[in-house]
């Protein structure tokens, strides 16, 4: 009889004590043993901010800023389900083998291979060298890229090379977030031409393919 009173009691303090807490206000902050960044002081987005002359926390982009991914997402026709598989991942829709020519979309011209060239010389050149050597200043200080100028390299179709840039491969990271898809096919194309230019012959400088 005393067990049974005892336990009843113990089960009445309990809910007690399990219960008795709903609702109370607590002044302390409640334990927080991760403090992570959770209570830096910091601007939330649209809060004033004196420091500067407009007082807007949000800045806009210093003007020049190379673009890293974009939290808006793509919204390039290449964001759609039925994205064009040629242009968005340098594939033949048919059979989904790389494709051997440019996207009819993408024109081979002067224009195409400057802004190649400029896209080039930012993102990929620190890597693999202005000609595409594979002596950047970060392959000379460890990581090592693979030269364009070996037969492996001048025999990818090039929509491999399209793929290459947007995905990256085994080690290189992929530009699909930072690079819009005409710009990609822009720094292929010129991939080519690097390619080409080193093993210029003077029946390339006659016009012959
Ligand atoms: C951080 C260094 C780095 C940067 C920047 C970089 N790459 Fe690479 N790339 C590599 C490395 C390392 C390899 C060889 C291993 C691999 O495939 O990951 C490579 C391989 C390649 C290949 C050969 C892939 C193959 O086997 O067919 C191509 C083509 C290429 N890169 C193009 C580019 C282009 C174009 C850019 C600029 C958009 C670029 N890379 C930027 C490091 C880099």
């Amino acid at each position: 009889m005393t067990r049974r009173i005892a336990l009843v009691c113990c089960i009445a303090i309990a809910a007690l004590a399990l219960g008795g807490c709903r609702g109370s206000i607590k002044k302390k902050a409640p334990l927080h043993p991760q403090l992570n960044m959770d209570q830096v002081n910091r601007f939330e987005a649209q809060e004033p901010n004196d420091f500067f002359s407009d007082n807007r926390a949000n800045r806009r982009w210093p003007e020049g800023t190379v673009r890293s991914a974009d939290p808006r997402g793509d919204v390039s026709p290449c964001a759609l389900p039925e994205a064009n598989p040629h242009l968005c991942s340098g594939v033949n829709a048919k059979d989904g083998s790389f494709a051997t020519t440019l996207p009819d979309e993408v024109t081979l011209d002067a224009a195409l291979l400057d802004r190649g060239q400029e896209r080039y010389d930012i993102f990929c050149a620190p890597c693999h060298d202005r000609v595409g050597a594979a002596d950047g200043m970060v392959a000379r200080r460890g990581m090592k890229p693979i030269t364009f100028h070996n037969d492996i390299v001048r025999g990818r179709e090039v929509g491999k090379l399209f793929d290459t840039i947007s995905n990256g491969g085994a080690i290189m990271p992929g530009y699909a977030t930072q690079m819009p898809t005409t710009d990609r096919w822009a720094v292929a194309a010129y991939v080519r031409a690097l390619q080409i230019s080193q093993y210029a012959s003077d029946d390339v400088a006659n016009g012959a393919k």
